[in-house]
């Protein structure tokens, strides 16, 4: 990744699958900026980039388009070219993340789809004048967005249209040689996923029933990541990459993941 610059959006901590990613990309010779939603965040950031010096880190709520122009215009002027863009976020009201999926109100819906589908779109469209052919760029996704996973809810309908997005986004701009591809990570314990209800039975069950025996961390991701946004994957975009122990081709896993009695 020598040589190649661009912004990474959802870094919260050192658990967040998006610094799974900026490591490997900064330890691979990438120039990478960042971006953090809430002052708070920043020190995080600040903190994890104590061995990496230099980056530049500007404040965004990605569902504030004016913010995103912004973003992307000091991006412009600190760094010039966007070689590769990962979306790693994504929001929704956790008191709807547990019980039935048909109780969840309007707002709470469509504030679920905004930051974590629309954003991709809105993120994409503003980076778009500083990509070039070879450009990349990358979202996180989850299978609840084509099967039910219980508690999901609707971050699974939010999911189901950030992989729609990905797959048109990939077809606009294929013609320019931009890549739209996303990874669909299995449950890794972060900040976010704390609000899913349940998620530590989940997390249990993943690693009873994934053919790999364990869960998904942020290094997997950083792997795959260095893969779809180097020029390694030059002949890959629209696609849904599993990295998740190989959870999802599962039918019936192991008898012992579910409490049968
Ligand atoms: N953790 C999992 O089990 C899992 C599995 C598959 C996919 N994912 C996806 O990975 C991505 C990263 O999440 P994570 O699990 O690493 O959690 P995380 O909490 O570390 O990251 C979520 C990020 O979203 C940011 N965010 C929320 N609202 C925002 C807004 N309005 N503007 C800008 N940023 C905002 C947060 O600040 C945070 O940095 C998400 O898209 C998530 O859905 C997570």
């Amino acid at each position: 990744m020598k040589g190649k610059k661009g912004i990474i959006f959802g870094v919260a901590n050192n658990r967040s699958i998006a610094w799974g990613i900026a490591k490997k990309l900064l330890d691979s010779g990438a120039e990478v900026a960042f971006s953090y939603y809430g002052e708070r965040l920043r020190s995080n950031l600040e903190k994890l980039l104590e061995n990496y010096p230099g980056c530049k880190l500007y404040e965004c709520d990605a569902s504030d388009e004016a913010q995103l122009q912004k973003v992307a215009e000091q991006y412009k002027m600190d760094i010039g070219q966007c070689d590769f863009l990962v979306h790693a976020i994504a929001f929704a009201n956790k008191d709807y993340l547990q019980g039935d999926f048909y109780k969840t109100p309007k707002d709470v819906f469509l504030q679920a789809l905004d930051i974590s589908a629309y954003s991709l779109v809105s993120m994409t469209r503003t980076f778009k004048p500083l990509m070039v052919s070879g450009s990349s760029v990358l979202a996180l996704t989850y299978l609840g967005a084509t099967a039910v996973v219980q508690n999901y809810n609707v971050m699974g309908v939010a999911k189901a249209a950030l992989e729609s997005s990905v797959r048109y986004l990939a077809a606009d701009l294929g013609p320019e040689g931009i890549r739209v591809n996303a990874i669909s990570a299995g449950p890794v314990n972060t900040l976010a996923a704390r609000g899913i209800n349940d998620f530590t039975q989940l997390l249990k069950i993943h690693r009873q029933v994934a053919p790999l025996r364990m869960n998904t961390i942020p290094e997997h991701a950083g792997g795959a990541a260095y893969y779809l946004l180097s020029d390694l994957s030059a002949g890959v975009t629209g696609e849904i990459m599993f990295v998740d122990g190989g959870y999802n081709m599962m039918a019936v896993g192991s008898m012992d993941a579910y409490n049968l009695k």
